[in-house]
């Protein structure tokens, strides 16, 4: 849908890179596991407080296709925080009407958690009250390559006729296809840069870089961020009337 120049109510689709967590840990002295764990506790704050905000979707960069670069030993233990949290937030989110879904390349991950990141979209897949999407070994440049890829094939047997191709073309391909474009950004932990999240997508959506570490982004900081989008001026380009 093509956004208008004078929508001034609240973000629908809000996308949060989630970081800081490793430097919680730290002044806390403690591994930065630790730091992961309680990162992941506070999602689901931040989950709940969403229809009451009017966030239809959120969008959530839980793992970056270069996080892999990190220590074996962090990159196992996310992987088992992955498996547990899934498996222990499951029943809540059927519960509370949360739709989840995933993002990001599954096929370079656990067989196992692969299963459970299935189960968990099949038996959420009838929930309509937040849309959740987590990115998970998700890279957004990866995400353009494979959705190239895809659209190449279609080429190739015949379905698809290249000089049909436009930017609504390549959005059917992407991962995110049947999500709306973020319309906020929110980053944690006062990094103020992309690290390869939903470029595509985010090509007009409004950033807030905040400096609070993810283990300590509450429900009311959050509120206090939708707050201040209401205020913004989106132009989309246009000049406002
Ligand atoms: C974000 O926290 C979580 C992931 C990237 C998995 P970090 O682990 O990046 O925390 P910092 O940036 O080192 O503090
Ligand atoms: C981005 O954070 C990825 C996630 C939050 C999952 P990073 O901490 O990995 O990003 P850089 O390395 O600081 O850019
Ligand atoms: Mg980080």
């Amino acid at each position: 849908m093509a956004p208008s120049p004078n929508d001034t109510t609240g973000p629908r689709h809000v996308a949060i890179i989630m970081d800081g967590n490793g430097r919680w840990a730290r002044q806390r002295r403690r591994p930065r596991l630790f730091g992961h764990q309680a990162g992941a506790k506070r999602v689901r704050e931040i989950v709940e407080a969403c229809p009451d905000l009017g966030v239809k979707y959120l969008t959530i960069f839980a793992f970056s296709t270069e996080n892999w670069k990190r220590t074996q030993a962090e990159v196992a233990g996310l992987m088992t925080l992955f498996r547990r949290y899934i498996t222990k937030e499951m029943q809540t989110f059927v519960t509370e009407g949360v739709r989840v879904r995933f993002i990001g390349d599954r096929r370079r991950l656990d067989p196992k958690l692969q299963e459970l990141m299935d189960h968990c979209e099949t038996i959420t897949a009838v929930n309509t009250k937040v849309h959740l999407t987590i990115a998970l070994n998700y890279g957004a440049r990866d995400e353009v390559a494979r959705a190239i890829k895809d659209l190449a094939r279609e080429v190739k047997a015949g379905k698809l006729d290249p000089e049909s191709v436009d930017e609504t073309t390549l959005t059917r391909f992407l991962d995110t296809h049947v999500l709306p474009d973020p319309d906020l950004v929110i980053r944690t932990s006062g990094e103020a840069r992309i690290s390869n999240f939903l470029l595509w997508q985010s090509a007009y959506s409004e950033y807030e870089f905040i400096d609070t570490l993810w283990p300590d982004f509450t429900d009311e900081i959050f509120a206090e961020v939708i707050g201040r989008f209401g205020k913004r001026e989106r132009r989309f380009g246009a000049v406002p009337a």
